[in-house]
């Protein structure tokens, strides 16, 4: 079990400085929820399935009944899933500062459930669902294969596949967040992704303190605090330490 971890003094001063924090956060902030994250072996969701046959566009055109299996097994696995304290400490930290922007690679929906409210969903939302051919926001219900209630195409999930392009609002809003921020808190993910990973570069490129948090640090350099703990013990902490 991880002991007490002390937060440095100089992280305590930039947190209560900061006037516009940047989040980035990735399956690690869902592992406390009972959530497998991607990459980690033994627990990970890919090593049951290989996600470049199952989560590309091609995957789809191709046996598409065999994605939306995918997927429902992973809202199943999510459906019962609550807020860890991680989740409940970052919509609490929102409160605390002038501006804040949370911008995650999970399609578990749990920082929305934890309050979170200027959240972008990066890598869009495994609940929802729009036409493959038109676009057009649809509702699966249980069919093995939805149809688009407007042109009749196949309704997909509504993530964002290997090979796709970040939706454009989102990725303005994550783009400006990153370019505005003092401080930004990278949170639970392998910054092995790109372009959420690149979120990191900018945020350090235009100076603001960075903070990796991760038991399995990834990018050190690119850090100013490195805290390797897992951050549903960690953020609550961090945010009591607003409050001198
Ligand atoms: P990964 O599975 O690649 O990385 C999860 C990270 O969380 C690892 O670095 C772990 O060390 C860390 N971690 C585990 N438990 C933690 C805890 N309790 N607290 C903090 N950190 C913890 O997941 P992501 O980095 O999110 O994209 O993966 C990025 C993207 O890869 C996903 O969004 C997905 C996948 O391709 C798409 O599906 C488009």
């Amino acid at each position: 079990m991880h002991e007490t971890p002390e937060l440095p003094d100089g992280l305590i001063r930039s947190l209560r400085d900061a006037r516009r924090i940047f989040v980035l956060t990735g399956a690690g902030v869902s592992a406390e929820s009972g959530i497998p994250t991607f990459r980690e072996a033994q627990t990970g969701l890919w090593e049951q399935y290989d996600p470049l046959k199952l989560a590309t566009p091609d995957a789809f055109q191709e046996d598409p009944a065999l994605v939306w299996r995918w997927y429902r097994w992973r809202r199943d696995l999510v459906a019962d899933a609550t807020p860890n304290p991680g989740h409940t400490a970052l919509a609490e930290l929102e409160d605390r500062v002038e501006q804040f922007t949370l911008v995650t690679q999970n399609v578990d929906g749990l920082h929305a459930k934890a309050g979170s409210k200027n959240l972008v969903e990066f890598h869009g939302n495994l609940f929802s669902e729009h036409c493959f051919r038109c676009g057009r926001p649809g509702n699966a219900g249980d069919e093995v294969l939805p149809s688009c209630d407007r042109c009749d195409g196949l309704l997909r999930p509504g993530v964002v596949w290997f090979g796709e392009a970040i939706p454009d609002d989102a990725s303005q809003r994550a783009a400006a967040a990153a370019e505005t921020c003092d401080l930004m808190l990278c949170i639970g993910t392998s910054s092995s992704v790109f372009p959420a990973a690149a979120l990191t570069d900018v945020a350090h490129q235009v100076g603001a303190v960075t903070v990796e948090i991760n038991p399995e640090p990834t990018r050190g350099p690119l850090f100013d605090y490195v805290l390797p703990y897992p951050s549903g013990l960690i953020l609550p902490k961090l945010v009591a330490s607003l409050s001198p």
